[in-house]
């Protein structure tokens, strides 16, 4: 059917018409909120390169928790920022972190919200990697056993779902039998499947004091130019146990979304990464963009790619007007 008979106008004349053939739609259910956890009291210590987030200390952390929970935000994700590091990691697993403490005061104040944990090494250990180091390489077969502890000290203290985010080979299933064994089978691990070695991390490195004290993340995160790789990484750790499988950064990846929502038949998120919200700040701050219709045609093309759910800075402003 060619014009003049088909007009593709005829569809769009009308809000009510728009609303009716509207194909993708964003909700409030898909967005997950991360936060960062540092310790001391009523600590809110905004990141400079992600206006309007914050470093919490935990009473602060589940005020903040508490509206995004009353604006319909299913779920957050907490990051910790340790006050030591060191060569291990130790403060990721241990039984008083920071992560721990927080996931207990969130369930403890708000138990209908689903809190996740970010499960890594990166923020605790002094080199700054996500495993650990030996004579200058990473472990991956020694750091299993780290991630596990602390995937399950996150368990313990009352998280609803881990997220490994070090990209290790062979995690999810260490995670998965640590869980199992500990009768912690009904945890779901969100496992950020496909993550690339991307700059778009860098404000997140910032306000998580968590950059690579020397060299680089090449050798663990995957390469930005490989499609196929992230169908091989999406299906072993379907097969290693994951729940969901995660892909990230979002936005220059939006092929990489969609390829993994038709190869697998588990729930997609994709992670709206901290670089992707800065650069929509900074311009709207400039007045180059507007920023919340930038915001809402981001999160709707995040969803259009395939993505069931969004971790996203930017869940408690989109919830505002999805709400409104
Ligand atoms: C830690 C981790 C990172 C992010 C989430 N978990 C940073 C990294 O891998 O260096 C990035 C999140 C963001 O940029 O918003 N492994
Ligand atoms: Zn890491």
């Amino acid at each position: 059917m060619l014009f003049p008979e088909y007009r593709p106008r005829r569809l769009r004349q009308s809000k009510a018409f728009r609303r009716m053939i509207r194909e993708t739609r964003l909700s409030v259910d898909d967005l997950i909120l991360p936060l960062f956890a540092v310790s001391g009291k009523n600590i809110k210590q905004e990141i400079p390169s992600m206006p309007g987030q914050y470093r919490f200390s935990v009473d602060n952390l589940v005020r903040t928790a508490q509206a995004a929970y009353e604006m319909g935000i299913p779920a957050v994700m907490v990051f910790g920022v340790p006050d030591t590091k060191d060569p291990l990691g130790t403060q990721a697993y241990a039984k008083n972190g920071i992560v721990q403490k927080a996931v207990r005061e969130l369930k403890n104040r708000i138990p209908d919200l689903a809190v996740i944990t970010d499960v890594c090494l990166c923020q605790y250990t002094d080199h700054g990697h996500c495993g650990i180091v030996e004579k200058g390489v990473i472990d991956n077969d020694a750091s299993l056993d780290l991630l596990a502890r602390t995937a399950l000290s996150h368990a313990q203290a009352g998280a609803d779902m881990v997220a490994p985010s070090d990209m290790m080979d062979g995690r999810v299933a260490e995670i998965r039998e640590a869980l199992d064994e500990n009768s912690l089978s009904h945890i779901p691990i969100m496992s950020y499947a496909v993550k690339y070695c991307s700059a778009y991390y860098g404000p997140f490195r910032e306000a998580a004091d968590s950059a690579p004290q020397f060299g680089d993340r090449r050798t663990y995160q995957m390469d930005p130019a490989n499609a196929l790789e992230a169908i091989r990484e999406a299906s072993m750790d379907a097969e290693e146990g994951a729940d969901i499988l995660m892909v990230k950064p979002a936005l220059p990846y939006l092929d990489i979304i969609c390829r993994v929502r038709e190869e697998s038949d588990l729930p997609v998120a994709a992670y709206n990464v901290s670089g992707e919200f800065a650069m929509i700040k900074a311009a709207a701050q400039m007045g180059w963009i507007d920023g919340q219709k930038v915001m809402m045609e981001t999160l709707t093309g995040i969803r259009r790619a395939g993505a069931d759910m969004i971790l996203t800075y930017f869940a408690m402003e989109a919830a505002e007007l999805l709400n409104s």
